[in-house]
């Protein structure tokens, strides 16, 4: 439970070794043992190094993480909420011993930091769930990382050989001490901290200028690009919108800076961890963007919702924490006003307009109006770049079936009419053609099929993203590698899936390559259909039987699907 405690003080100087030393463990590495940073580990590791986690000099020993489950600070006392943890495999946790120096690695094998390990050991990881979301429902993104994450953690002091490099958007990538320091140039006193994750429409940017100027306090907007979240729009887009947003605030008193933070949706715990984060940045108020557990509840899956933030407990905590929390209002439009005022102020019988996260998503789908009421124009031409509307969107068209069900047939015939419709290119993935350039080294056991199969979806994924289109016509017989591949290319735009569902008997009858009379002989073992398994669709957007179809009436069922989704025909300009 948490109890209060006064009086903390701390040193605030970088982790990164100075001079020749950053050399020196760079050379030593080489005969240490090696980690490879996960994406989210390398923003603890950033956030570790330069401060923004103090008190904190490393990553939590056995001690001071069972200390911050319990009692939400670290074993000597230190006002700490989150575990900050680094987890490994157990070859390195069974490799490793205490008091050796582990390098910790980026992808690309760079050198950016000694770990003097402290204790290994393996984690409840249900308990730690429990402790952190009050729930195991791998819904709740925190509580699926936990899980997904590797089964031992290593705790220890880190010591910097440099930052992670990063190449985006370097002028806004400012540390605590820059952040500091910038402050102190402007002459900034009083600073409300603004830690959003999610795009300044104009709700947020009246509530924080509102907040703001109620406070008689300077604004530091300081959006989160941590890493892997599920959220609407990479942090490329996300950036750029509130580049576009910042011109709207007043320039005296408004800045923004970057905070390469991994969130961890836990609730108040969040809350006093963001507070300790933001005074580390020089801030004396902060407000938390809380609208993950509302506007983009729908957007995943609707299943979870924060933990609360407990006002009793962060109350207490401010006092130790030495920055004060502004709670977040939210605010809605009032049309007959041409204003936005606090939900619970709004009068009877006034007209209040509402755009949810999902409307929007689906206003730029359809390439329907965002009113300006809603946000910045600037800020939609951004999104809509982001996301073009689906017909200027690339999408995959996945046929699988039994070979001989027509598949590459209808598959042409679509590539046909999409390439004299010209407006995207059009690659067709046969499974042919993938055998003889992809996958050569193939043979058809599950295992190399699965394999087939990944690959195309890959490039199918990259074509998509890319805005072009995919046809792919392999047989992939397996239910849970064809989700695999729609999961991946929906990440980039439209995926539908066709089953050909020509019946084994009609497959087997047309016999076009003689390879079902070589099968039944015994010639060809594995063959689908006949020794080999072909699992039906679960989620097939299109089903089609060429028993009675010609490959044109085929294909152009293929083209109304498309047409009926939005992918191909429409043509509104909504300027
Ligand atoms: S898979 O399962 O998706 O990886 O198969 P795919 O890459 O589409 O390759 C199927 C074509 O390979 C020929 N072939 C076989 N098919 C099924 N089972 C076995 N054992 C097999 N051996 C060779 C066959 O000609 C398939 O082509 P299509 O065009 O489907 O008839």
């Amino acid at each position: 439970m948490f109890e209060p405690k006064l009086d903390q003080n701390q040193s605030n100087a970088d982790l990164i070794a100075a001079g020749e030393r950053a050399e020196e463990i760079r050379r030593l590495s080489k005969d240490w043992h090696s980690w490879t940073l996960t994406n989210s580990q390398m923003c603890d590791l950033e956030m570790l190094l330069n401060r923004a986690f103090a008190p904190l000099e490393g990553f939590l020993s056995r001690n001071d993480y069972e200390s911050v489950l319990k009692a939400y600070r670290l074993a000597n006392g230190h006002l700490w909420p989150i575990p900050i943890t680094l987890d490994v495999t157990e070859e390195l946790a069974g490799a490793v011993k205490e008091g050796e120096t582990i390098a910790l690695r980026n992808a690309e094998g760079v050198m950016l930091a000694a770990l003097t390990v402290q204790s290994i050991w393996k984690p409840d990881k249900s308990a730690e769930a429990n402790t952190l979301y009050n729930t195991e429902d791998t819904s709740h993104p925190g509580v699926a990382k936990l899980f997904s994450s590797n089964p031992f953690y290593i705790g220890g002091t880190v010591e910097g050989a440099q930052l992670p490099p990063h190449y985006d958007f370097i002028s806004l990538r400012l540390t605590p001490e820059q952040t500091r320091a910038e402050f102190a140039r402007l002459g900034w006193r009083k600073v409300i901290s603004f830690q959003v994750r999610n795009v300044i429409h104009k709700t947020r940017y009246d509530f924080s200028l509102r907040a703001a100027k109620n406070l008689g306090a300077n604004l530091f907007i300081h959006p989160v690009v941590g890493a892997d979240d599920p959220w609407d729009n990479d942090h490329y887009t996300r950036i750029r919108c509130y580049q576009e947003a910042m011109k709207y605030y007043p320039q005296p008193t408004v800045r923004m800076g970057l905070l390469p933070l991994a969130v961890r949706y836990a609730g108040t715990r969040e809350a006093i961890w963001r507070g300790l984060i933001a005074k580390n940045y020089g801030c004396t108020h902060f407000f938390i963007d809380h609208d993950l557990a509302t506007e983009d509840h729908d957007y995943l899956g609707g299943a979870f919702s924060e933990p609360k933030i407990d006002p009793e407990i962060l109350g207490k905590a401010q006092e130790e924490m030495g920055i004060q929390m502004v709670p977040y209002q939210p605010l809605v439009y009032v049309e007959d006003y041409d204003a936005y005022i606090p939900e619970d102020k709004v009068p009877d019988n006034v007209r209040v307009l509402r755009l949810t996260g999902r409307e929007l998503r689906e206003r730029l789908a359809d390439g329907r109006l965002i009113p300006e009421w809603f946000t910045f124009k600037e800020v939609t031409a951004q999104l809509r770049m982001a996301h073009p509307p689906r017909h200027q969107q690339g999408f995959t068209v996945f046929f699988t079936g039994l070979s001989g069900a027509g598949k590459s047939t209808i598959a042409n015939v679509v590539l046909v009419k999409l390439l004299q419709m010209g407006d995207r290119p059009v690659t067709l993935l046969d499974g042919d053609i993938v055998r003889r350039h992809l996958s050569s080294e193939l043979n058809f056991s599950r295992e190399h099929r699965d394999i087939n199969i990944r690959r195309i979806g890959f490039v199918a994924s990259e074509i998509t993203k890319n805005g072009g289109i995919a046809i792919c016509a392999p047989i992939a017989p397996y239910n849970q590698v064809r989700e695999e591949v729609r999961r991946m290319v929906e990440k980039g735009g439209g995926f539908i899936l066709v089953h050909v569902a020509t019946p084994l008997e009609t497959c087997e009858e047309r016999d076009r390559k003689g390879l079902y009379a070589k099968a039944r002989a015994g010639l060809i073992k594995g063959f689908t259909g006949i020794s080999d398994p072909y699992e039906l669709p679960e989620n097939a957007d299109l089903v089609i039987d060429t028993t009675n179809l010609s490959p044109y009436e085929a294909a152009q069922e293929v083209i109304l699907h498309l047409e009926q989704k939005g992918y191909i025909g429409a043509n509104r300009n909504p300027g």
